[in-house]
């Protein structure tokens, strides 16, 4: 699969930037209105009772500000933040080394929950609800179980696949969030304030545009805001212009709804080769020469969002909407 500058994952190269990028509390992340509502009613209730926050489970497509909002409730209960993943810890050993060192209250943040292994996941268990470890030490018939207490702790664990966490896992977490695309306004918010940080302005119309080919994801709209800039830079602009921006992201090949050209591809592969469907995933997927599972976990979904395409029980259909945005008439079904 190839990088493209559309995808919602982090990028190596983006890892510092992202850290300054990184709103510190509540008031300051924009959008999700109904998640940072919850969790700020839970937030102070915790705090007024004097006790941890219950654990939080956080979903959603990649880029979204999960761990972004993990940080924030650590910072928001004045606790320590620590942070892991699930495919970091491999044993049930890794799990109680970092269990035990947590201070009373603190936040511990496990990333794609969904891969922690099995056996450190039943560890877990008790911890999550009694705050104790029941571990065996040694082997055979000199095997023995330990308990060890530990400090109350917020477990907050983030996924993209809900889906693939046990169905145990998900119970024990007493809040779940699922997080949501962003709205158009609240990606523009997001495109100002980073490019306050970066020391830049840009107008309103632009941010907007780039807002506008965001797909919906925080981390896109920065990513192609620098991209924006650093064009913008080399012209030498003082403030970064509708103009600049169009042609940059033109250039980049991000079209005015935020696809690009393997998005592109897929849709007139569908369009012309089968009238527009109904076609089967798999003879998408020989097609354009990727295969079915890329194209259902990652080209499809903004695409379905978006309703330029459509799941029927015979297979993907293009809509409308997806000819119009081509200058199309719809084919003949
Ligand atoms: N609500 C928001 N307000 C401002 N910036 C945000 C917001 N949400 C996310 N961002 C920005 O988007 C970037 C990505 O966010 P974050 O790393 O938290 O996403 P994520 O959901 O954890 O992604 P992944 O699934 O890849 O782990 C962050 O650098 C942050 O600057
Ligand atoms: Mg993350």
């Amino acid at each position: 699969m190839e990088d493209r500058v559309v995808d919602g994952e982090l990028h190596t190269e983006e890892a510092t930037d992202e850290l300054s990028l990184r709103p510190a509390m509540l008031q300051q992340y924009i959008g999700q209105k109904k998640v940072k509502k919850n969790l700020d009613i839970f937030i102070q209730a915790a705090k007024m009772r004097n006790e941890p926050l219950d654990h939080v489970l956080l979903y959603g497509p990649p880029g979204l500000g999960k761990t972004t909002l993990a940080a924030i409730i650590a910072n928001e209960m004045g606790v320590q933040f620590r942070s892991t993943s699930g495919p970091a810890i491999e044993r049930a050993g890794d799990l109680a080394a970092i269990l035990s060192s947590l201070e009373p209250g603190d936040v511990l943040f496990i990333d794609e929950v969904h891969r922690l292994p099995r056996m450190v996941e039943e560890v877990l268990y008790p911890a999550m609800e009694d705050f104790f470890l029941d571990i065996v030490i040694g082997t055979g018939p000199s095997a023995r179980s330990v308990r060890i207490d530990l400090p109350p702790f917020t477990l907050v664990g983030a996924t993209t696949k809900a889906g693939m966490l046990s169905a145990p896992l998900r119970d024990r977490f007493g809040v779940v969030e699922r997080l949501e695309f962003y709205e158009e306004d609240e990606l523009c918010q997001i495109v100002e304030r980073t490019a306050q940080i970066f020391e830049t302005s840009i107008n309103e119309e632009a941010a907007l545009n780039v807002a506008r080919r965001s797909r919906g994801t925080p981390r896109i709209a920065n990513r192609l805001l620098k991209r924006v800039r650093d064009i913008s830079q080399v012209r030498g602009e003082e403030e970064i212009t509708l103009e600049t921006t169009k042609m940059s992201l033109d250039m980049l090949q991000v079209d005015d709804v935020g696809l690009d050209h393997v998005d592109h591809k897929l849709l007139k592969a569908m369009i012309e080769g089968f009238g527009g469907g109904p076609v089967g995933l798999d003879t998408i997927a020989a097609t354009i020469g990727e295969d079915s599972q890329t194209i259902e976990d990652v080209y499809e979904p903004y695409l379905l969002q978006k309703g330029f395409i459509q799941r029927t029980p015979r297979g993907r259909i293009v809509t409308e909407k997806a000819y119009q945005h081509f200058g199309l008439e719809a084919g003949e079904r």
